[in-house]
């Protein structure tokens, strides 16, 4: 039996494409979840699709992770379905490239508060109330690890990340709550839009999805702090 049976899960950024990917394989697993993107459609798309093909037990909602009025009512319902969250997923994130030189306000706003704002408001909220045994997993970058010239305020938000997660994690130990920063490099997703990458050579939603349930199914008497993965043929 997997650890994420029966567990209810917060997944934010779930209408991505590692979102729809974990989404589904949770569910398969017999999870509950609570799930959020900005676009309705897309979130009653992923909802109605899990549904009928995993029977699943799944709440979603239009959620934008930078609103902390919108975020605490998503968690507040997601408690009153399910009981008590166990684990809370960050996957709400976007890049913008573009060099510093030429990028608008609005673009740094953009990109310090979906990607760490939003990480900060979700874990804040669902700390408050998870209890001993409970699991945040962040979405770092690779970006973080090997700055590029590309999106240089991608890598600097998603390294803010891996230090809001390693603070979290010392705050949190008492409570027995465990932080996880995954950092893959590239992924095949719409995260990269029309962007000229190389998408053969990326990972695949699959890859880090294993590595999400990998670490949910470790013992809760180990803590993984950060896990750093990449496609082979990036190296
Ligand atoms: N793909 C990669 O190469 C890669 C590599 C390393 C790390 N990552 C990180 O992995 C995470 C997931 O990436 P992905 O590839 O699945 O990207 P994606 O396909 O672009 O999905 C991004 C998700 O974030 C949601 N989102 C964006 N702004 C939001 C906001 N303000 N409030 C709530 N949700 C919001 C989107 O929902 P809506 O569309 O409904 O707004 C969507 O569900 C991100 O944090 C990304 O930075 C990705």
């Amino acid at each position: 039996m997997k650890r994420t049976e029966n567990k209810v899960i917060v997944v934010a950024g779930a209408t991505g494409g590692i979102g729809e990917q974990l989404c589904d394989d949770l569910a398969r697993q017999g999870a509950k979840l609570a799930l959020c993107g900005t676009n309705p459609e897309k979130v009653s798309d992923l909802c109605a699709r899990l549904r009928d093909n995993r029977e699943a037990d799944v709440y979603g909602a239009c959620v934008d992770v930078t609103e902390e009025g919108q975020v605490t009512e998503f968690l507040k319902e997601a408690e009153n379905r399910y009981g008590t969250p166990d684990v809370l997923i960050n996957l709400a994130g976007l890049s913008i490239p573009g060099k510093i030189e030429k990028t608008e306000e609005s673009v740094y706003d953009i990109l310090m508060d979906v990607n760490v704002k939003g990480t900060f408001l979700m874990a804040k909220h669902f700390a408050e109330h998870a209890q001993a045994g409970a699991q945040i997993i962040n979405l770092g970058s690779m970006a973080a690890r090997r700055v590029n010239g590309g999106a240089p305020l991608y890598c600097m938000a998603k390294t803010a990340v891996n230090i809001l997660s390693q603070g979290l994690s010392l705050q949190l130990a008492e409570k027995k709550i465990r932080v996880t920063t995954l950092n893959p490099g590239g992924v095949d997703t719409p995260f990269w839009g029309d962007r000229p990458v190389k998408r053969d050579k990326l990972m695949l939603p699959q890859d880090v999805v294993d590595t999400i349930l990998f670490v949910l199914d470790t013992n809760p008497r180990v803590a993984i702090h950060s896990i750093d993965f990449e496609s082979m043929e990036m190296l």
